[in-house]
């Protein structure tokens, strides 16, 4: 009696995982098809613990840590359990990408595990809402769910997630406003919510965020002008506002900061080209074409350290293009059907 109840109480001699877990993990893939089986083919035995591919566990506690399973050249269908639930709040990480064909939604319960710093489930075909009550997550740090068919809002609760660095929402079909204080997210380092359709303006509040290094709002349907205080972010280097329905100028600073990625293409922008160009701009690319910018080519392009790539093609710019523009190094057309600009790689204005 004495011995079975010690042997009850000490760790296990195999340190096998506990049978909550393995009954999770065993529906867990009860859920999932895949047509060549041998994917799991190392989860046998009751040990999840043991040999088990794809599956970490915490070396102290014995319990389930990480499920890291992405996908390769095979499709794999089904849908994501909410037996993963069952994992306790020793479970950090659930990576579950790349699958391809993995649907149905993600299980709201996810919320309940609190210990989660990562999440991808990115690449697979999962539709539905993101948790509306995701700010529960405080621990986490990664959030991907790019490339799948997630419509709804941006729940409000995401802006709680104080420990996000990645958010990577690309490719789905969100819809609505980009909460008003995503600023609040201080420790984001990569903004990614390209091609979805939200609408409403670029919060003021992403200026905040000190060390975002990348914004990436293009393919939506913003609307508004860019904030000003973008310009004075110290860490952004690359920006990308493709295809939105912005208005307003370019702010000036974004011209003269340390960037080296500014897409603005594709929008509704007008007014001047600021000449804020300086030995600050330093632009692996820079691209302003398909606007309504007017004026002259600012004459201070000619003291950008660097320009990779320059497209201004397809506004309403005129004049001259100025002289010292390193011309031989930026593409042909970079000024293109700008109606009345005139200079050396363009034909003369007839008119001047
Ligand atoms: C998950 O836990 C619930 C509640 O404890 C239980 O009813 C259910 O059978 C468990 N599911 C699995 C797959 O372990
Ligand atoms: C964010 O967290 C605070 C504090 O825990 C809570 O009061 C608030 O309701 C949360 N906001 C959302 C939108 O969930
Ligand atoms: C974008 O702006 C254009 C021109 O102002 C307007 O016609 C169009 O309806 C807008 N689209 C959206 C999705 O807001």
């Amino acid at each position: 009696m004495v011995l079975v109840t010690l042997m009850a109480l000490t760790p296990s001699p195999t340190n096998s995982c506990p049978s909550s877990e393995w009954a999770a993990l065993m529906a867990f893939k009860a859920a999932l098809k895949e047509p060549y089986s041998g994917f799991f083919h190392s989860w046998r035995g009751t040990n999840c613990c043991y040999h088990w591919h794809d599956i970490t566990c915490d070396p102290t506690t014995r319990r389930v840590a990480g499920i890291t399973l992405r996908g390769g050249e095979f499709t794999v269908t089904g849908h994501i359990s909410p037996s993963i639930c069952n994992l306790t709040h020793y479970l950090s990480s659930i990576t579950i990408s790349d699958w391809k064909g993995i649907s149905g939604n993600i299980p709201p319960c996810i919320t309940t595990l609190r210990s989660l710093q990562l999440v991808d489930l990115s690449g697979n075909l999962i539709h539905g809402q993101i948790p509306s009550d995701i700010g529960r997550l405080t621990q986490l740090t990664v959030l991907n769910l790019a490339a799948n068919h997630i419509s709804g809002r941006i729940p409000t609760s995401l802006v709680n997630l104080s420990n996000l660095m990645q958010l990577d929402l690309r490719n789905n079909a969100i819809q609505g406003p980009i909460p008003w204080d995503l600023g609040r997210l201080k420790r984001l380092n990569r903004a990614l919510l390209s091609h979805n359709r939200l609408t409403g303006p670029i919060p003021r509040s992403v200026s905040d965020i000190y060390g975002l290094a990348e914004l990436d709002l293009s393919l939506n349907r913003l609307s508004g002008s860019i904030p000003r205080s973008l310009g004075r972010m110290a860490v952004l280097d690359s920006l990308n506002l493709k295809y939105n329905n912005l208005t307003g100028r370019i702010p000036w600073r974004l011209l003269g900061s340390r960037m080296t990625h500014l897409d603005v293409s594709r929008n509704w922008l007008s007014g001047r080209i600021a000449d804020a160009f300086g030995e600050n701009s330093y632009f692996i690319s820079l691209d302003l074409s398909r606007n309504n910018l007017m004026g002259r080519v600012p004459k201070s392009l000619v003291w950008a350290t660097y320009i990779g790539y320059l497209d201004f093609s397809h506004n309403r710019l005129c004049g001259r293009l100025p002289r010292g523009l390193p011309i031989n190094h930026l593409h042909p057309s970079a000024f293109d059907h700008n109606p009345c600009l005139c200079g050396k790689p363009l034909k003369p204005c007839s008119r001047l």
